[in-house]
């Protein structure tokens, strides 16, 4: 029998349970261990010149491995600090996962306290930075662009949601959880995490001002976790993407401040056409760029129920499947309306509550998750 502590230092508590060697390595299948030593190398000791960006869960540095690989390094924060055991588990389960939309989990690092992921290193950075909101690069994207990073986002979700066993709800779907790479595919990042991090430091009460406008209703509310949820965020995804604009703009007028509001009552007035980005100007394009509004709308509907699944989604964009002018689109579920303010304070103490498990199971939809169902898990048990 080996001891995990001599595999990972003496540094850590939870690395002192005594584990069988077999079990860890039998968990180990796909995950690469990397030493802090080597890490630190890559990035040139943390050197902050390579520092790409900061997250609710810690620091991101761009690294060189060993090899000559480049990696995107994830240092998460000390209160995210898991068991090794634990860590391990999640970990092995993500790196399991492998899909051309997804972005590649290479293995990670758990010596003493630190907890490490490495990354597959996106070059062209995420969709926050590229095109969507205010302060963004000066790349241009065409419409067969946006068209095909739709697509890939649209195909990776569904990947997660309908063909991984047990499938995985990303809970977290955003411009910033978008990376481009070389060739301006888009690949999904931080899938999995949820469950990686303590209830008490989720991303949605620690960070909630930032991501409000892509939560769907029943789950900033009342902590109602289901692929239905990541679906809502897909569609507010969408919206920036066909618009170029960010689903939250504090500076405009309080009816335009947010873009889903501001798409529906565009759309039942029959001027959705004003959103799509002015870059768009062939009329083929003009169109196209209105059905997938009109399917992003399909996607936020208040009622999760009515929301379509990500492979019936992926038909609609790819034209497979048609999306016609008699397919009824109910209102969309508006968080700020429903909150009935246009600032967030309240939501996080509602997700806060959501969170520590109080809220009650009464008044649930048949098909939202179960009573027991918090922040922290991402499997969804509904359907
Ligand atoms: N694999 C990667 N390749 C390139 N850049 C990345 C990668 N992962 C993350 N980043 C960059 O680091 C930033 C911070 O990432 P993260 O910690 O996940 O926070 P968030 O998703 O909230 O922006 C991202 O917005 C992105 O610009
Ligand atoms: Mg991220």
């Amino acid at each position: 029998m080996t001891c995990f502590s001599c595999f990972f230092g003496k540094g850590d508590s939870s690395v002192r349970r005594t584990v069988e060697i077999d079990e860890v390595l039998s968990a180990l299948k796909n995950v690469k261990l990397y030493s802090y030593k080597d890490l630190r190398t890559a990035t040139e000791n943390f050197d902050p010149a390579n520092k790409i960006g900061e997250g609710g869960f810690g620091s991101v540095y761009k690294a060189k491995l060993k090899d000559g690989t480049l990696a995107a390094i994830k240092v998460l924060s000390a209160e995210s600090r898991q068991g090794v055991p634990e860590f391990l588990t999640e970990i092995n389960v993500i790196a399991n996962i492998e899909h051309e939309n997804l972005v590649k989990l290479y293995g990670c690092c758990v010596e003493e306290n630190h907890r490490i992921l490495v990354y597959g290193y996106l070059e062209n950075n995420s969709l926050a930075q590229a095109f969507i909101g205010r302060g963004h690069s000066s790349m241009q994207f065409a419409w067969h662009m946006r068209r095909r990073i739709c697509l890939d986002v649209a195909r990776g979700l569904a990947f997660l949601h309908e063909e991984v066993q047990p499938h995985i709800i990303h809970r977290d779907i955003k411009a910033s959880n978008v990376l481009l790479d070389k060739d301006l595919r888009a690949k999904i990042s931080d899938f999995g995490l949820a469950k990686l991090i303590p209830a008490s430091m989720t991303h949605i009460s620690t960070r909630v001002a930032g991501t409000a406008g892509y939560l769907a209703p029943e789950y900033a509310i009342r902590g109602q976790v289901t692929r239905k949820a990541d679906i809502y965020s897909f569609g507010v995804l969408l919206l920036e993407i066909v618009s170029g604009r960010s689903n939250t703009n504090k500076r405009l007028p309080a009816k335009d401040q947010y873009l889903l509001e501001r798409a529906w009552n565009l759309y039942e007035k029959g001027e959705i056409v004003e959103l799509v980005d002015t870059v768009v100007n062939d009329d083929n394009d003009l169109m196209e760029a209105c059905k997938f509004m009109k399917i992003a709308l399909f996607c936020t509907q208040d009622m999760p129920k009515l929301r379509p699944a990500m492979s019936t989604v992926v038909e609609m964009l790819s034209g497979d499947k048609d999306v016609n002018d008699m397919m009824t689109i109910s209102k969309p579920g508006l968080l700020s309306e429903f909150m009935g303010l246009k600032g967030n304070t309240k939501v996080s103490s509602y997700v806060l509550s959501a969170d520590s498990g109080k809220t009650s199971s009464s008044g649930m939809e048949m098909d939202t998750s179960v009573a027991t169902m918090t922040f922290n898990s991402i499997y969804d048990r509904s359907n």
